[in-house]
């Protein structure tokens, strides 16, 4: 895991003797290291799994739309490491490349992705190490997000190894806009032209827009699941069909864009 500074040698003339015994114990090592992340990794995924589920049992809205996850692959780390100057050390990396087991979950509502950081980061085996609220203060190229960085204990057979996953939390509009940012930047090799970059910042202000929209117009709707249709303004209440089933008519699908501001 030697850092690339210098050009390699060319292996055909290189005549050191690999000591196959070395690179057997590196590659265990290397292993156990990402197995690890994997695990906590998995932790933070049963967690959120836990909480979906429950909600959705016991609710009928629910506040987390997706959970998806990734471990760094041997080539990203190394090329973190690089970037970093990360000594080729275990300990190292486990200090410096914080983003090793990584979870994002997406959530329809801004008020979910707080109710969600509440609830994952107020679970008492966990240790909050960092949060970074872009959707507070958003970055300059209008990236909004909630990240945190916490410790889960992860249970091996010699004993318990707190492990550090990076939880990502964001709306699907900010995803959306979090995506598209990400290729392009690629596709740019990070050197967007200056037009692109603010197009881009005007789509993330309408991104926020929208989730701004969405956010109200399912405050108005949300008695609805609680209080039924007798919360509803009379307005609203002459489009249901009565009885148990609510039927959204034509009429009522049309008053709530307007509610949205259509
Ligand atoms: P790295 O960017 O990973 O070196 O870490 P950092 O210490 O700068 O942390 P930061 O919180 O800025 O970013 C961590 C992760 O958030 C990144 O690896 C991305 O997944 C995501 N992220 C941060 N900024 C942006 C952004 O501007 N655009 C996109 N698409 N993703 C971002
Ligand atoms: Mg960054």
């Amino acid at each position: 895991m030697e850092p690339h500074h210098a050009p390699l040698p060319d292996l055909a003339d290189d005549d050191s003797v690999i000591r196959i015994g070395d690179l057997r114990t590196l590659r265990h090592d290397f292993t156990r290291f990402m197995m690890r992340h994997r695990f906590g990794m998995e932790e933070v995924v049963t967690k959120l799994t836990i909480l979906r589920d429950e909600f959705a049992l016991l609710h009928q809205t629910n506040p987390i739309e997706h959970v998806a996850s990734r471990l760094k692959s041997p080539d990203s780390l190394a090329e973190k490491m690089q970037r970093k100057g990360t000594q080729p050390t275990f300990a190292s990396m486990r200090e410096t490349i914080t983003d090793i087991a990584g979870v994002r979950v997406t959530c329809s509502f801004v008020s979910d992705v707080h109710r969600v950081f509440e609830l994952l980061t107020g679970q008492s085996d966990l240790k909050v190490i960092d949060v970074r609220d872009y959707i507070a203060t958003p970055k300059q190229n209008g990236y909004r997000s909630l990240h945190t960085l916490i410790e889960v204990p992860v249970y091996l057979s010699d004993g318990t190894v707190p492990v550090t996953v990076e939880v990502q939390l964001r709306t699907i509009a900010m995803d959306f806009w979090a995506s598209l940012e990400h290729k392009i930047h690629y596709k740019y090799r990070g050197l967007v032209p200056d037009d692109l970059q603010a197009r881009l910042r005007e789509a993330a202000d309408a991104a926020h827009a929208l989730d701004t929209r969405m956010e109200a117009l399912h405050d108005e709707v949300k008695h609805l699941g609680e209080d039924g249709v007798e919360s509803l303004t009379e307005e609203i209440r002459g489009e249901l069909v009565t009885g148990d089933e609510l039927v959204p008519t034509q009429a009522l699908i049309e008053q709530l864009r307007r509610l949205a501001g259509d």
